[in-house]
């Protein structure tokens, strides 16, 4: 069974969610993670003004997604940075030349989910998880969040992430604050929970 672990990350905090939702799908026996970017549109120009170079150098191991891989998981876990309230238009722009896929129905039935990251607490990571699930509806996923069996969402006693639509991750004004471990606990569960539901889906 192949979890498809898809994301675009900017300045990296993303990316580590990424590789922590991923070892989360690998508990599962017999699940496989792939870990995907998607391709990006910004000119190096901007990239270079955004200070994100050498983040996306630090990440280019990880190759480009095909639409077609979309069709070939059994699962799909999205990893999308807060742009306004919403995903990111890298991701966006993806997602529109899936319309293929939208046509034949490949995506019908499979498990999709989605976690986030924001500069701020309440910066907008529940309306961008959220309003991210309308695009997995569209294409007939299942959709699955972040239940409060994992009780790390209800923690106050530090600033966190993660809610039920989703785990997330409060990255700064500045990008100064990488993942905390909570943050990294609701990453983990949430890729371990699509993986035993997809197996249970495709059994
Ligand atoms: C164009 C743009 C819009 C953004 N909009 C928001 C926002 O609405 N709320 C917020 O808290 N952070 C916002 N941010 C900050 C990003 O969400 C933050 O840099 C990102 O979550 C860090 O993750 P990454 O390192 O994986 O890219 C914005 C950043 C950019 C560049």
């Amino acid at each position: 069974m192949k979890v498809l672990v898809v994301y675009y990350s900017m300045y990296g905090h993303i990316h580590r969610m990424a590789q922590t939702v991923a070892e989360g799908v690998r508990e599962v026996p017999g699940a496989e993670a792939v870990l995907r970017r998607v391709a990006e549109t910004l000119t190096p120009e901007v990239l270079e003004a955004m200070g994100a170079v050498e983040a996306q150098k630090s990440m280019s191991d990880i190759p480009i997604c095909t639409v077609d891989e979309l069709a070939q998981a059994d699962a799909i876990i999205f990893g999308t940075p807060t742009r306004y309230g919403n995903m990111c238009g890298q991701m966006r722009q993806f997602l529109d030349a899936t319309v293929e896929l939208w046509l034949d129905g490949s995506l019908v039935g499979k498990v999709g989910s989605v976690f986030t990251s924001s500069a701020t607490q309440h910066g907008g990571q529940e309306s961008t998880l959220l309003s991210f699930h309308l695009t997995l509806m569209h294409q007939g996923m299942v959709i699955v969040g972040l239940p409060y069996t994992f009780q790390g969402q209800m923690r106050i006693d530090e600033i966190t992430g993660c809610s039920p639509y989703g785990a997330s991750t409060i990255a700064g004004g500045q990008g100064e604050r990488m993942p905390s471990d909570n943050e990294l606990a609701g990453a983990r569960f949430q890729g371990r929970h699509v993986a035993q539901i997809a197996k249970k889906l495709t059994d």
